[in-house]
Formats: C-alpha cells, sequence, structure tokens
C-alpha cells in the first residue's frame, strides 16, 4: 500500500494493492475454485477497487456489513464480498493454512491465506442484501448457486480477470484513474455507472451532473450480467459513438468496472458509490431504480439508502436524479422537478419495446436514443 493520487482519499484512506505478478504458483497448496463473480471480486480487491478490503471477508466482516451496513472499523459497506467454497473442494482445504485460486478452467489466480471459516445463512443473507428471498431474482440465484461455507483471509493476485476484448483497452485501475485526473487537472470528477447502452436519459443526467464539477468517468460495468443485458462490447461501441458525437472529449474519461451484477439495487448503489471513490471520483450519479431488477425496488430506495450513511463513513457525494424523460411540452429532457408535463406528455419506451424495434431494425425516435448508439444496436441485433 502507498499513497494514491487523485481529487479524494480512497475509502478508509489508503489504496489496497495485492498484485503480486512473481507470485510462486508451487507449494502443494489445495486449490479452490472461483466462480466468475468470485474472480470479479478478486480482480476488484487486487487493484484496489475494493479499498480497504485485502482479501474476502472473514465472519466479523460479513456479519456486521448485513445487520449494520457497515465493516467493523465502521466506515460504510452494503454487500457482503465472500469466498464460499463448493463442499467437494472443502474437503481437500481441510486446514490448510493457504489455497491456491484458480478458475475454472485451472489457471492459476492467486493465493489466499485463510485466517477464517464460517458457516452462512443464504436465504437470510438474500433477505437483507436483496430484499427477498426469490430465486427469480438473479442476484438471490447466484448467491444461491454458490456454496454456503465460506473461507476468508488476505489476497495476493498473480493473474487478471479476462476481458472481453472490445472493453480491453479502456480497463483504467484506480491508481490509473486516479493519475488521470490529476493529468487533467480535476478536483471534482462524476463517477457514472451503467450496464446499458447510453440513452438519452442516461445522457441528460450525466450532462446535468458535468455542469456542476470538473470531469466526469464513464464507468460502464462490464464483468458478469444477465444473459438479456447487452454484451460488453457492443456496449463500449455505443459509449465512444457518444463520446465522438455529443460529449466534450477533453472532459470526459471513459473506463470500465470488471465487476459482476448483483442486482442488488439500494445495497449495490453504496457499493458502487464506494468503488468510484476508490477510482478517484469525489461524486456519484444515483438514477432511478439504481442496479435494480424486475419490480423487487421502489425507483428512489437506491436514495434513500444513502441517508443512513455519514459523510465520515462514506466520502463520496452520491448525486440523486429522479426519473428522466424526452418532454414534449418543454421540448427537452426533464424530470418532473424541471417540468410540469403530464404523464402523456412524456417519450417513454420499455426495455422490450425497444429490443423489439432494434431487432426489426428500426431506429427508435430521437427523444428515446442517439441515432448512432442505435445504428450499433441493430447491427449488433441482427448479426446475433
Ligand atoms: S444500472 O443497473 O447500472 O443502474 P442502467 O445502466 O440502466 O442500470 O443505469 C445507469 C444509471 O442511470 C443508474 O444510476 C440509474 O439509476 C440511472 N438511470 C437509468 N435510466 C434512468 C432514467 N430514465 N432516469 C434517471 N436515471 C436513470
Amino acid at each position: 500500500m502507498s499513497a494514491a493520487p487523485g481529487p479524494i482519499a480512497p475509502h478508509g484512506g489508503t489504496l489496497v494493492d495485492r498484485l503480486d505478478p512473481d507470485l510462486d504458483e508451487g507449494g502443494g497448496r489445495p486449490r479452490v475454485t472461483l466462480s466468475p463473480r468470485q474472480q470479479a471480486d478478486l480482480d476488484l480487491i487486487a487493484v484496489g477497487a475494493m479499498s480497504p478490503l485485502e482479501g474476502f471477508m472473514d465472519r466479523a466482516a460479513y456479519e456486521s456489513v448485513l445487520t449494520d451496513m457497515r465493516l467493523p472499523s465502521g466506515l460504510a459497506w452494503s454487500v457482503p464480498v465472500t469466498l464460499a467454497v463448493q463442499p467437494a473442494e472443502l474437503e481437500q482445504v481441510g486446514s490448510a493454512s493457504e489455497v491456491e485460486l484458480v478458475d475454472a478452467s485451472g489457471r492459476f489466480l492467486g493465493v489466499m491465506e485463510v485466517t477464517d471459516r464460517f458457516e452462512t445463512d443464504q436465504r437470510r443473507e438474500a433477505r437483507l442484501v436483496y430484499g427477498t428471498e426469490e430465486d427469480a431474482h438473479p442476484g438471490v440465484a447466484s448467491l444461491y448457486a454458490h456454496g454456503t461455507t465460506c473461507l476468508a483471509g488476505p489476497v495476493r493476485v498473480a493473474a487478471r480477470m479476462p476481458l472481453d476484448p472490445g472493453a480491453a483497452p479502456y480497463l483504467l485501475d484506480p491508481r490509473e484513474s486516479r493519475a488521470a485526473f490529476d493529468g487533467l487537472g480535476w478536483s471534482t470528477v462524476v463517477g457514472f455507472q451503467t450496464r446499458n447502452p447510453i440513452h438519452r436519459a442516461h445522457e441528460y443526467i450525466t450532462k446535468v451532473a458535468l455542469e456542476t464539477v470538473d470531469g466526469l468517468f464513464l464507468h460502464p460495468l462490464v464483468g458478469e450480467t444477465k444473459s438479456d443485458d447487452i454484451p460488453a462490447d457492443v456496449r463500449m461501441r455505443c459509449y465512444e459513438a457518444l463520446i465522438e458525437h455529443y460529449y466534450p472529449k477533453e472532459r470526459v474519461v471513459l473506463g470500465v468496472l470488471p465487476a459482476a451484477m448483483r442486482y442488488a439495487g439500494p445495497r449495490e448503489a453504496v457499493l458502487h458509490a464506494i468503488m468510484r471513490q476508490n477510482y478517484g471520483c469525489t461524486h456519484f450519479i444515483v438514477g432511478r431504480d439504481h442496479a435494480g431488477v424486475g419490480s423487487y425496488y421502489g425507483t428512489y430506495d437506491a436514495h434513500r439508502i444513502f441517508d443512513d450513511v455519514t459523510r465520515e463513513e462514506l466520502a463520496i457525494q452520491p448525486e440523486f436524479f429522479e426519473h428522466a424523460f424526452w418532454c414534449n411540452l418543454t421540448g427537452g429532457m426533464a424530470t418532473t422537478k424541471t417540468s410540469p408535463s403530464a404523464p402523456e406528455q412524456r417519450v417513454f419506451l420499455s426495455g422490450t419495446k425497444v429490443r423489439e424495434m432494434l431487432g426489426r431494425g428500426e431506429i427508435p425516435p430521437v427523444e428515446f436514443t442517439r441515432p448512432e448508439v442505435a445504428q450499433i444496436l441493430i447491427q449488433a441485433y441482427q448479426t446475433a
């Protein structure tokens, strides 16, 4: 660990660095196979995106995160980052003090010092983190697919998570994004999380935020998402087109967050904010139903959760946005905070409707999406 560049201190004060490219694979340690989500967590821990975490959580941290939404130190933390191990592998681990972490193909990723081992109650975790026990929720289904016994301890990481080739050129680790912001002379930076192509509502809220800060960190999540979400390489082309045509380039940095989506709504909004602070953002956009899925969360639950967190517990400033839409009354993007329009004067297209239009090769109205973005999506739909 060392002092970090950038306009804001990392969460907890120090940027964690657990990368060790010279790490030795040998030594006959028992192996633990990581799921894609666990591998993404490992990657984020290694580069300091999950500072102050230096490894997978132990029982004390897990319990405190579940019940208090804080680490035992009192810092805000909203989602458990645990290493649940499948029973067959647990037997081989026995009482080993170190385990080797590998991916599904057996590739060596790193080493974990085992400092704790504990049982979890998955239904309780689902209730407290996701607000539901239903396995129709993709985050809950993923939780249930993992084991119930967790190993915990600090990690050292030799190999990074592979990224989609479309996203790989945009990988900026927290130390690099912080240095980039310093290089641009930015003292305030707003981070934007997204798992979708950027439509007019996203463009609007990022630009409203950009009016009040020095720069925008466009930071799409490119780890594992639901199968009906648009793949990362297609989304990256949409972001490139949008920046090219519709943003002042010198005020935007495009990076990628190699995290898996948990769809944990409000709890995930807090985690997303924490990670963006680690990447050097001073502000973070939280819009309508942030990180939500289906109808599991209220439209503004992800705003209200920040009421429970003080600035001492989480330094990054959340920027809340109401549901944005194209407004025919005022002839521009708006929310109910800025336009007195009636519902029928607002352009609203459901995700399903948009997918159907794109599938038929039709460009959705310009009030909904920029044509350059629509073209990329149509092409992707037709070659899929
Ligand atoms: S998310 O899972 O990453 O939240 P998405 O990419 O759709 O999904 O959203 C990115 C960000 O934009 C989130 O903060 C979300 O709340 C916000 N957002 C998406 N659509 C709108 C909208 N129409 N109005 C206001 N905020 C929105």
